[in-house]
């Protein structure tokens, strides 16, 4: 069975032609990096546009890596929510068209089971129940998985996402965007145990995290620090004067390593603490923060030391794309074909807040 899949949630129009549940045919993403790069985060009016102007060819692209037609395709699936609305509706609509036009099922995707069943593309199986720590720009949320398809929300994030504070701290710093990528490159340079960042949150007796202090806490740092000439080094968040590349280098690294090691404390600690307390057999970590050097080392070394395995898509899986919406969407197809074959969809919507919970629309795969 093929299954065509576009994704449109955010800042990335994707589509992807998965066989058979697994075997990716086609993945392509069109990044909107550029475009967003010179407002350091996404602008969602910008981001519908742009997926309007590119989802055709991403579309015919996906078909012709595939090499395969339009009526060879056997079922379609979207990403229905959570995200921008305007984005998301972009690949809602097309993807009705298309199912209507064609006469095959449509399947409606979670996001967030996307990033979670991302894992599934490389590995057959992973063991249950499992802690899923799913780190995106949008989200840093903890879910138990009692089996494939069922989660409860153990934690989430009180305020900013991971992968948003990686943005916003590269914003600080005029480093570009994403900055998740870049920070975790610079970082290599640097060291981790040079300054002291909060661990938020870490004592209490919760599974959520909390990233607004880190953020707040490199703010106040870079506004009290002083260039070798003993002058304030930033003045209203712009570098006065603009330091030597050979000084500022070292220091800028130093930074952002021990930043970079913050959040992954954070995000390690919890994980563990969640996987202790509900006995849970595997850890899984998703989205675009999981392609971190840090936390990836860190969460091996910690579930090793447990015993526990730990499995993370491979770095293209991890950022947006559509092929791990196409595993997703093939599970819930395969669980209930019947429930899809005889579904009216052409009222569907696209929906900026989606709860884990709300995905239940079959009657097999389940959510709490
Ligand atoms: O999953 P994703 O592509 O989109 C959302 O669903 O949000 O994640 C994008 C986020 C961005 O905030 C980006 O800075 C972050 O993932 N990211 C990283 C790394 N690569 C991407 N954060 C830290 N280290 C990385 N290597
Ligand atoms: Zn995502």
């Amino acid at each position: 069975m093929r299954i065509l899949v576009i994704e449109t949630s955010c800042d990335d129009t994707a589509a992807a032609v998965v066989a058979d549940g697994t075997e990716v045919r086609a993945t392509v993403v069109s990044s909107q990096d550029a475009i967003h790069a010179a407002y350091g985060g996404v602008v969602p009016e910008l981001a519908c546009r742009s997926h309007v102007e590119n989802m055709r060819p991403v579309l015919d692209a996906a078909l012709a890596q595939a090499e395969v037609a339009l009526h060879d395709i056997d079922a379609i699936a979207v990403t229905q929510g959570p995200g921008l609305v305007g984005a998301l509706l972009v690949g809602v609509s097309l993807a009705k068209a298309l199912a209507y036009g064609l006469g095959i099922p449509l399947v409606t995707v979670h996001h967030l089971e996307g990033h979670i069943s991302a894992i599934y593309l490389e590995h057959a199986t992973v063991p249950c129940p499992f802690v899923a720590l799913v780190v995106s720009g949008g989200h840093s949320d903890l879910y138990y998985c009692s089996q494939r398809g069922h989660y409860t929300v153990v934690g989430r994030t009180r305020d900013d996402a991971a992968g948003e504070c990686f943005d916003k701290v590269a914003k600080m710093l005029h480093l570009g965007y994403p900055g998740g990528p870049i920070i975790d490159r610079l970082a290599q340079a640097g060291n981790p145990k040079a300054i002291h960042f909060p661990r938020a949150m870490l004592t209490k007796n919760t599974f959520d995290f909390s990233f607004s202090g880190v953020k707040t806490a490199m703010r106040t740092h870079l506004l009290q620090m002083p260039n070798p000439q003993g002058e304030r080094l930033f003045v209203d968040d712009a570098f006065w004067p603009l330091p030597p590349a050979s000084w500022w280098e070292q220091q800028r690294n130093d930074i952002l390593a021990s930043f970079q090691q913050a959040v992954a404390d954070a995000l390690v600690a919890k994980t563990l603490r969640a996987v202790t307390e509900t006995g849970a057999r595997a850890i899984v970590v998703v989205g675009g923060v999981a392609c971190n050097s840090t936390l990836r080392h860190d969460m091996y070394h910690a579930a090793d030391a447990l015993g526990l395995p730990v499995f993370f898509p491979s770095p293209q899986f991890c950022t947006d794309n559509a092929a791990m919406i196409a595993c997703a969407g093939a599970y819930r197809y395969y669980t209930n074909p019947q429930y899809y074959r005889q579904q009216d969809f052409l009222d569907l919507d696209a929906h900026a807040n989606l709860p884990l919970s709300n995905v239940d629309n079959s009657s097999t795969v389940q959510s709490t």
